[in-house]
Formats: structure tokens, C-alpha cells, sequence
């Protein structure tokens, strides 16, 4: 039977780009401007080329999908605020890498108020920048920084005439990333997009694991179906690790034979329009949790259940990250994992910090664009406050060593759930909520299809 694709959700119009671009410029002091450039295409070796990602800034106030691009904000400019220089329409290198969109279309298409081809760049660019005092631009672009110094070399004969030329420059990055941590309905539902897809590849490792199965063959089942479903690349790369490849939090080889009566740890989205799914979930290879197992998951799983429940306005990543400190600090204790007080207060045991030895991560990051996704955690010293449209994930683990010291069911066992929750105005939503984490759930799941 023919698959059914799931609803495309709408793309970001190029209103919403001009509108960023808009509030970009209403931050910015008088006589300043903003350049930013895409992503250059990487040599993976000799002729090969890795695939091309966007930059994410670039790409959050231009939607322009090339590489070899630079954005110009001109605020006040009469004539035009955006311009934009792209790649050349060139006929003989389109027929090796495909159609380029060139500079007619770029304004027609994307929005610009103006576009010009990258050879126009050197000669244009000088007098655009004219009245301009400060530059924002990416401090950590190594060739944006080249690219305006030989810029102020030019004008230098302009300085000495006491005109108004670039004098100073300022990061743009950070007001870029306060703008992308809220996230408009638009990317909700691309974010909503990409987590149900990522949902779907999750079930479907679920439904097509067993024991003898290679970590990277389960790989190929999740990427499979984040293409399939138009995710062209996961978020990140995939983990699969199977018995106490789980304990190696960015493990990637995903090389190993996956074990009879071993739990697996897969954390794996797709991006979705440049917008990307994170999901964790822990399961047994052969469908039945061990008591020990089990036993384990319930202690993670309630953590990340009360965790995902905390999400609200006015509360911090922080203020959860403790719950989940004290949740699992609690569980290791009735686990004889920890020794402490069974009764009474935990603080002893938090604050020796021994519960490290089996969760060293953080509980949440912000996600968009890019899966760690911009946007400071603290605020003026002080845990930002969540507020609605900021997106996060919450992903308590517990990862056991195989230590003499440890109760043997337990050793060499990793741990993980992870969901993708946005704030709203009364509380929360959860991205990721298609795929189980309850344990009768995931057997049903896995044991009766
Ligand atoms: N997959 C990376 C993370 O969960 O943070
Ligand atoms: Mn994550
Ligand atoms: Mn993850």
C-alpha cells in the first residue's frame, strides 16, 4: 500500500524575513549597518563536497538557500535597506551544480530591496557603506573581518575628510539570537513538523530492532524516514548505542551488534526546513524491560515526566534542571546507587555532588535553527525566565559505569529521554509526544506493532 506523506506545513513567507530584517534595524543606533554572510560550500575530499547547510543567522533573516552570499542592512537607506549579493548566473557551471537563483529573482523571490551579483561586490560595497559608523557583523567570521578591513583601507581618504566612515565594529550575533529564541507561529509549526517526523522515525526503530541488528543498521532505519518524509538530513549526528555504548553521551560510531537483553539509547531528529527534531528514547533490544531495567527507566522517566510538567511562563531551565537533580538523586538512593538518607532532606547528597558520577549534562538546551540553539541562558546574571515561544528539550539521563563498586543489574546501563517542549502562554506543549516512553507503551509498541 503507498504511503501517505505527511501535510507539509507552511514555509516562512518572505513578509516574515522582511519583517526580522525590520526588527533587526529598529535595535540598531543611527549611522550603523549589518553584514553577515552565508555558509561557503566545505571540501569533504578532493572533488566532493560535504552537503551544503545554510548558515542559520543568514538564513533566519534572508531565507536565501545559497551559499557565497552577503546580506547588507542599510537602515534609513532611501533607496533600500536590504541588499543582497549572491552567486552569478553562469549557464555552464549551472548545468554541473544545478540552477542558481541569481540576483533578478533574489529580489522578486526573497524579498531584497536590491541584489547584485558577487562581482559587483568589491566596487559597490564602499559606497553602500558611506555614513556608515558601525559595522554589525559576526565577530567570529574570520573573512567578514578581512572583508572590512580592506573596506575601511578603501575609505580611509573619505576619513581623513572627516566624512562619516566605519569606525567601529559590534557583534551582531547576540541580537540576532534574543530575536530567534522566540519562535513565530510559522516556526512552530515547522519545529511541529520536524518533531513528528522524527516521532515517526523513533516508532519505526522501535518496530524494527532486534538482537544481532548493527547500531548503524537501526541508523539506517530513523534516517530513512526523515527523508522519506522531506527531513534531507538529521539535526545532528545520530546516535545509536546499544548496552554501554549508552554511556558515552555523544557516541556516533554506531558500530556495535546490538545485545539480547541489553537496553538501546537512540538520540536522532530530522531537520525540517532548517529547523531541527531532538529526541531521545531508551529501550530494551529484544521488547521486554529486565526488572532492572526497568527499575532504572522509572527513576529517569518520572524525573523527565515532572520535568516536561514544570515547563511554564515565569520558570527556568534551571529551577527544572534542579527538580531533575533531586528526582534523580532520590531514585539512586532507593536504588542503592547513592548512599544517603532513604528519609528527610537530599541536600547533603546534591550538594557533594554525587549524583554527577551518573548525570553530567544539563537537563534542557534551546532548540531551533540549530539543534543547540541560540539565545544566552542566563540574564543579567540571573536564569532567563522562560517565556512563550521559546522551544526547549528536557533530557534527564542516568548513565551507570561498569564499576566494581556498582550493584551488578545495574552496571554499563545509559539512560536517556528526551522531548522537545515549546512554552506557551498558560504553560506548555510537547513536540515529541507521538512516540512512547511509558514502559508498557513501548513494549505494546514493539511487541504487538
Ligand atoms: N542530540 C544532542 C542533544 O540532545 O543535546
Ligand atoms: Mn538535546
Ligand atoms: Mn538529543
Amino acid at each position: 500500500m503507498p504511503r501517505t506523506a505527511l501535510p507539509r506545513p507552511a514555509a516562512i513567507s518572505s513578509a516574515e524575513y522582511r519583517a526580522r530584517r525590520q526588527a533587526l534595524m529598529t535595535a540598531l543606533p543611527e549611522h550603523s549597518a549589518v553584514l553577515i554572510s552565508a555558509a561557503s560550500l566545505v571540501t569533504r575530499n578532493r572533488d566532493s563536497e560535504y552537503a551544503f547547510r545554510q548558515d542559520s543567522d543568514f538564513h533566519y533573516l534572508s531565507g536565501f538557500p545559497e551559499p557565497d552570499a552577503l546580506l547588507v542592512l542599510l537602515p534609513g537607506r532611501g533607496a533600500g535597506e536590504s541588499v543582497l549579493f549572491c552567486q552569478e548566473k553562469d549557464a555552464f557551471k549551472e548545468a554541473w551544480t544545478g540552477m542558481r537563483i541569481g540576483a533578478e529573482a533574489a529580489v522578486t523571490a526573497y524579498g531584497v530591496d536590491e541584489a547584485y551579483e558577487n562581482d559587483d561586490r568589491d566596487a559597490l560595497l564602499p559606497e553602500l557603506l558611506e555614513g556608515r559608523e558601525t559595522l554589525y557583523l559576526p565577530l567570529d567570521d574570520g573573512e567578514m573581518l578581512a572583508l572590512v578591513e580592506s573596506l575601511r583601507a578603501e575609505l580611509a581618504p573619505q576619513a581623513r575628510r572627516g566624512e562619516r566612515t566605519p569606525r567601529a565594529f559590534a557583534d551582531v550575533a547576540p541580537l540576532i539570537h534574543e530575536r530567534r529564541l522566540i519562535k513565530s507561529e510559522v516556526e512552530l509549526g515547522l519545529m511541529r513538523h520536524a518533531a513528528r517526523i522524527s516521532a515517526q522515525a523513533h516508532r519505526r526503530a522501535m518496530q524494527n530492532v532486534s538482537p544481532g541488528l548493527l547500531e548503524y543498521q537501526l541508523q539506517a532505519e530513523l534516517e530513512h524516514e526523515f527523508v522519506w518524509h522531506g527531513a534531507r538530513a538529521p539535526a545532528y549526528a545520530t546516535i545509536v548505542g546499544g548496552g554501554a555504548n549508552a554511556c558515552v553521551l555523544h557516541y556516533i560510531e554506531n558500530s556495535a551488534a546490538l545485545r539480547d537483553g541489553d537496553l538501546v539509547l537512540i538520540d536522532a531528529g530530522g531537520e525540517f526546513d532548517l529547523y531541527a527534531g531532538d529526541i531521545t528514547r531508551t529501550f530494551p533490544v529484544n521488547g521486554r524491560f529486565t526488572p532492572a531495567q526497568r527499575e532504572l527507566y522509572e527513576v529517569v522517566l518520572e524525573a523527565q515526566c515532572r520535568a516536561v510538567a514544570a515547563v511554564a511562563p515565569g520558570t527556568t531551565l534551571s529551577a527544572i534542571h534542579d527538580g531533575v537533580v533531586r528526582d534523580l538523586t532520590t531514585g539512586l538512593i532507593r536504588l542503592g546507587l547513592l548512599e544517603g538518607p532513604l528519609e528527610g532532606p537530599l541536600e547533603e547528597r546534591i550538594a557533594d555532588d554525587g549524583y554527577r558520577r551518573f548525570f553530567l549534562h544539563a537537563t534542557s538546551h534551546w532548540l531551533g535553527l540549530d539543534v543547540h540553539d541560540v539565545g544566552t541562558y542566563r540574564v543579567d546574571g540571573e536564569p532567563r525566565a522562560l517565556a512563550p515561544g521559546m522551544v526547549l528539550t528536557v533530557e534527564p539521563g542516568l548513565y551507570i559505569p561498569d564499576a566494581e563498586d556498582i550493584p551488578e543489574a545495574y552496571r554499563g546501563m545509559g539512560i536517556r529521554i528526551e522531548d522537545d517542549v515549546v512554552v506557551t502562554a498558560t504553560g506548555h506543549e510537547v513536540l515529541t509526544a507521538d512516540v512512547p516512553k511509558e514502559v508498557a507503551e513501548i513494549e505494546a509498541l514493539m511487541c504487538d506493532g
